[in-house]
């Protein structure tokens, strides 16, 4: 039976568990404000760690500033082994909304922004998006890209990545400084980047799909629910078993406000779905 391999060689020596942590559920509703139940939050912060996560996905922008501040009032000191990947090329309006924030000074004013929330001198990871959900923009991301390199050798970043790229978008900015990891919108029943995924394990370089569990309306599929059946586990964690098999470098970061769905989220990392089940979950995201 072959076994998944449960580290991935992110960068340089530094190992991930390929299991994280996605942590933009800890807010109120519309990824606005405080979480309803700020302990609860903290709870799934601590029993993260406690499972063995060493990858915690976040921005600033969750909340905003207020999942920041929570992943510190949990977490700090952290421990060595806990890498905390953030994102920028956002911010929040008062409406809620998500508006680009890509320019220089955006872009720096951010990365102070986290630092400031999380109490650290340097980030270990930045993504910096760029594109909306399905409409990735085909445009040069130099600028942008070239801002978060020179904030990276001025020492406040030790590793970038990217996130709602394109395949050319990637190969731009690898031009201008390497590149750790990519963070598209990908899942069981969205596989738009299937080749994109190849291309980047062919580069070593770890894909971490969002959206992992289908975002905000889980997965819902009778092909799901019935292999999942047949194997004695729940459809969620078919779902992300299914990911860690797909491919060597993908790293998962389900999201959850709840104790409970993070332990049984977890157990899938222990799961092995034979060919045929994998054959036909293949089929729910085929063209
Ligand atoms: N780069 C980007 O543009 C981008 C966009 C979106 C998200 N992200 C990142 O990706 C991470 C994951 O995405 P996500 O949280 O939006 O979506 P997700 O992981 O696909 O799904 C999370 C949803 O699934 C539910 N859930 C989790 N475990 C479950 C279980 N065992 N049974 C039933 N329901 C379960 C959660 O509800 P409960 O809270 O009730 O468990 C939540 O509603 C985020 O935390 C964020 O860091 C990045």
């Amino acid at each position: 039976m072959p076994t998944i391999p449960l580290t991935f060689p992110f960068a340089g020596n530094l190992f991930l568990n390929r299991f994280g942590y996605g942590a933009m559920r800890l807010t109120g509703p519309g990824i606005w404000g405080p979480p309803p139940d700020p302990d609860a939050a903290i709870a799934v912060l601590r029993e993260a760690l406690a499972l063995g996560i060493n990858h915690i996905d976040t921005s600033d922008f969750y909340g905003p500033h207020t999942v920041n501040q929570f992943i510190r009032r949990a977490l700090h000191p952290y421990p060595k082994h806990l890498i905390i990947v953030t994102k920028v090329g956002n911010r929040r309006a008062p409406d809620r909304s998500w508006p680009k924030a890509l320019s220089k000074d955006e872009l720096t004013f951010a990365i102070h922004d986290n630092l400031q929330n999380f109490g650290l001198e340097t980030l270990d990871v930045v993504n910096l998006r760029v594109g909306a959900r399905e409409d990735p923009l085909q445009e040069s991301i130099a600028e942008p890209f070239g801002v978060l390199a020179g904030l990276q050798s001025q020492g406040r970043i030790r590793h970038l990545g990217l996130s709602n790229i394109t395949p050319a978008q990637l190969t731009e900015a690898q031009s201008i400084a390497p590149v750790v990891c990519v963070q598209n919108h990908y899942n069981l029943a969205h596989r738009a980047d299937d080749a994109f995924l190849k291309a980047c394990a062919a580069q070593g370089i770890a894909f971490v799909p969002y959206f992992p569990l289908g975002g905000f309306t889980p997965l819902q599929s009778s092909t799901l629910d019935e292999c999942a059946r047949k194997i004695g586990a729940t459809p969620m964690q078919t779902a992300l078993a299914w990911l860690l098999q797909r491919a060597p470098n993908i790293l998962l970061i389900p999201g959850t406000s709840s104790l409970q769905h993070l332990r049984e989220n977890v157990t899938a990392v222990s799961l092995h779905l034979p060919p045929a089940i994998v054959e036909e979950l293949n089929q729910i995201g085929n063209p």
